[in-house]
């Protein structure tokens, strides 16, 4: 019987929102060491996850074969999250091929996938549902668990499929930062009576060190989570009840989107480092109407009650989450959710995203 076990993880995507919180939960009690590959070893959240312990960061980039190839020897396990907002959905999917590819011929035991849905497809190839950063690694999820059925003896794979962080929608510079006006909270998006499957971070770590704990069950598996279907009213809503201050869902038109405070985005490549010149680039704008008419129709629906069973002590409610936001930030010294959301101290917390923190700059 092939073993799966794991004990040092290969990680692509590690100084990410997605990364650091699934680092913290493999190497919380030292039963996994990760290798972290970064452009930048230096970087503030490169140094942040050298001092939890049991990390080593390696530098280079995911699209160079002889990194990749650096950085798996002697790893047993991958994480693998390849940056779509980097590359553009062309070239993530290429680099997502080889990074599978070059695991199983470095001897990987176990790997995992950091996935998002084929939208496209759950919406029946209506191309008002393309968003590449989604279509771009759900296509190449189902490849990996197609290709796994071949070779799930050699090494194991599974697939992780998450979604739009809760954290987006309280955190500035992401497609559902809210503003303040006339001292209300508000979320002005395009998403109609429909619901966003929102994940919490946190849970992303328990979630990734349960398919490494559990690689016989995990092989061949495509996890999708979320917390649940989160639309705007009920998360306005829940704001109120948890900070006693107001809140409002205000649904805007597409048009209206993009003549807001993502204007000056809207005709740039969602990718980075795509080219705008190469006819497969989407520009931010058509990603992200795509993006927004998969939750109007709530093209995405999730298992709760196999995640319930998987995590038991999971968040399960948008309240829930925000309650946790607020206390979480109170401890820190961040302060109430409401004063996080302030414009003042809006400007002053270090970005969600490490791509805003890098102001979309940086090499592929
Ligand atoms: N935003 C969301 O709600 C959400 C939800 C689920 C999935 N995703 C997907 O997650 C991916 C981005 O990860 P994130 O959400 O954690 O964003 P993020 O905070 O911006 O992090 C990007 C990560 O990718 C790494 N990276 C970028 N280019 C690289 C390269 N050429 N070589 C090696 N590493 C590279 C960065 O590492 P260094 O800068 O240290 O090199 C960083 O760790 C995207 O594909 C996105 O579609 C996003």
């Amino acid at each position: 019987m092939t073993s799966y076990t794991t004990s040092k993880i290969f990680v692509v995507g590690g100084t990410g929102a997605q990364g650091l919180p699934v680092i913290r939960a493999l190497v919380a009690d030292k039963k996994y060491a990760v290798r972290v590959l970064s452009r930048d070893a230096a970087s503030r959240r490169a140094k942040a996850l050298l001092a939890l312990g049991n990390v080593e960061i390696i530098e280079g980039t995911f699209a160079d074969e002889t990194t990749l190839r650096a950085g798996l020897r002697g790893c047993d396990g991958a994480y693998i999250n390849i940056d779509g907002f980097n590359t553009g959905e062309k070239t993530e999917m290429y680099w997502a091929i080889r990074s599978y590819e070059i695991a199983i011929e470095a001897g990987i035991k176990f790997f995992v996938y950091g996935n998002l849905d084929y939208a496209l497809k759950k919406a029946g190839y209506d191309s008002k549902f393309r968003a590449g950063h989604y279509d771009g690694k759900g296509r190449i999820g189902e490849w990996i668990l197609f290709q796994n059925e071949a070779n799930k003896e050699r090494m194991g794979a599974a697939v992780f499929t998450t979604g739009p962080y809760m954290e987006m929608a309280i955190a500035a510079m992401t497609p559902m930062t809210p503003s303040i006006e006339d001292g209300v909270v508000t979320w002005r998006v395009p998403l109609g009576k429909g619901a966003v499957p929102h994940v919490a971070l946190e849970d992303c770590g328990y979630y990734a060190r349960w398919l490494f704990d559990h690689p016989e069950r995990a092989n061949g598996m495509n996890l999708e989570v979320a917390i649940e279907q989160v639309g705007y009213h009920d998360l306005a809503a829940a704001f109120e009840r948890v900070t006693g201050h107001p809140a409002q869902y205000i649904d805007t038109e597409l048009e209206a989107y993009w003549s807001g405070p993502l204007k000056m985005a809207a005709n740039l490549p969602a990718g980075y480092n795509a080219d705008l010149n190469d006819k497969s680039t989407m520009t931010f704008r058509d990603n992200f109407s795509g993006f927004w008419n998969i939750w109007k129709q709530e093209v995405v629906r999730r298992d709760y009650a196999l995640l319930d069973e998987i995590h038991p002590h999971r968040i399960k409610s948008v309240e829930q989450w925000l309650r946790r936001e607020d206390q979480l930030g109170r401890e820190l010294g961040k302060g109430s959710l409401w004063e996080r959301l302030q414009p003042e101290n809006m400007s002053r917390q270090p970005p969600l995203l490490k791509l805003a923190e890098d102001q979309r700059r940086g090499r592929l």
